[in-house]
């Protein structure tokens, strides 16, 4: 291949094919395996999308029972692997403690150089999707020098997470929301975090070492980590009052402004009504209207003066944030999510691996000769 287009940041390359997701900027949809997100969020639990990222369909009710039942006998980790949470420091980000976490994890797996078949990267898949929350609460709660609370069996996905972190099970409305934003968060093509499992799957290296260079890639700012930089906008930001001052400022003095703008969709993010339907709800749930209001006029007057529309982040994080989470603790939920994702990512690179390896344009000095220790200057 001859072209020499330099296409920076892979903008517009289409690298390989996909069945697990499609993104349509051009009608502002998202399908999963065909279905379109905002009614996979609105009808289904997360444990459904996740059976159907991996399988392709949406599960039966004996499916689902099956699946859930091997999800919640997988919540535990291991004694070894609570040790070494507990010994992560304290003023660690919890997605380098989360990073370390899954790291460990694949050590533990004892036929891990032996199989790396279809078969048994789903069950580590599964295994990694019961996992990571208990990995994320376990840090969460020892960081602040609180006992670690085992998972349940007996409660959903998204309600054990809750009972990990806080001790107990909130209000159904507090709890579909959380649900909701990992139906939105599970998977989204070949974005950076994805691509990067891929990458990493095509050197025939396994899923584990995978899914850590998708955590590392994700905890990014310009990806995953937006969504506890907009929270921090947000409280310095303050007021409803200040917020249009605010976001005219930061545009004149050229800020980018976390929480807006996208890659691939530039007419508005196709998962970022339905989040925001939850944020309010979250909004009127707790009675604090205010992270709403800020937000509502920092989106208008974005869309005003740049027509930069919001993305997921944008109501992620205040939504989060009402839920009584700590900020740091955000992008540790979008793995919890996209665990699913990335997993059926790496199954698919692996059922049809060609090694990733880009060319680059040289731009460095033009050749010359070696002059040796002693005679350079
Ligand atoms: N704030 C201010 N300006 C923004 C912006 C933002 N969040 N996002 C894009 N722009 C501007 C760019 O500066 C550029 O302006 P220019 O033409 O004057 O140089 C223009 O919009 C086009 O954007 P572009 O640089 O082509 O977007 P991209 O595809 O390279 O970047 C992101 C996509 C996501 C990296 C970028 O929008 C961004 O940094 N957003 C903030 C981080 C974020 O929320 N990430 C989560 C993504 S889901």
């Amino acid at each position: 291949m001859s072209d020499e287009t330099i296409h920076h940041g892979l903008d517009g390359v289409i690298v390989d094919t996909t069945a697990i997701s499609k993104v349509m900027p051009e009608i502002n949809s998202l399908v999963y395996r065909g279905y379109p997100v905002q009614e996979l969020a609105e009808h289904c639990r997360f444990e459904e999308v996740a059976w159907l990222i991996w399988n392709g369909e949406l599960p039966s009710a004996a499916q689902l029972a099956e699946f859930q039942k091997s999800e919640r006998s997988q919540r535990d980790i291991s004694k070894d692997l609570l040790a070494v949470i507990h010994k992560t420091p304290r003023t660690a980000h919890p997605m380098d403690a989360l990073r370390t976490a899954v790291s460990f994890l694949g050590m533990e797996d004892a036929e891990l150089e032996k199989k790396h078949d279809a078969a048994t990267n789903l069950k580590r898949s599964v295994a990694m999707l019961a996992k990571i929350p208990t990995m994320v609460a376990a840090f969460y709660r020892f960081r602040k020098g609180q006992e670690f609370i085992p998972p349940r069996k007996d409660i959903g996905f998204a309600e054990n997470f809750f009972h990990m972190v806080f001790g107990k099970v909130p209000a159904s409305e507090v709890v579909k929301a959380f649900d909701v934003s990992l139906v939105l968060y599970a998977e989204h093509g070949f974005n950076a975090s994805t691509f990067t499992t891929r990458v990493i799957t095509s050197s025939l290296s396994d899923i584990y070492s995978a899914v850590v260079g998708g955590i590392g890639s994700l905890k990014g700012p310009l990806h995953g980590g937006a969504n506890e930089a907009v929270m921090h906008l947000l409280l310095e930001v303050g007021e409803p009052s200040r917020a249009k001052d605010w976001m005219l400022t930061a545009l004149r003095e050229k800020r980018v402004v976390m929480g807006f703008g996208h890659r691939v969709y530039k007419n508005g993010d196709s998962r970022v009504p339905t989040m925001t339907k939850y944020m309010r709800q979250m909004a009127d749930f707790t009675g604090n209207k205010k992270w709403l209001e800020i937000s509502d006029i920092l989106a208008a007057t974005m869309i005003e003066q740049k027509n930069i529309h919001p993305n997921l982040d944008f109501p992620s994080g205040p939504a989060y944030y009402m839920m009584g989470f700590d900020i740091d603790m955000f992008t540790p939920f979008f793995v919890m999510a996209r665990i699913t994702g990335w997993t059926a990512h790496i199954m698919e690179q692996q059922a049809n691996n060609r090694l990733i390896r880009p060319l680059s344009k040289y731009t460095g000095a033009g050749e010359r000769r070696v002059v040796k220790l002693e005679q350079r200057k």
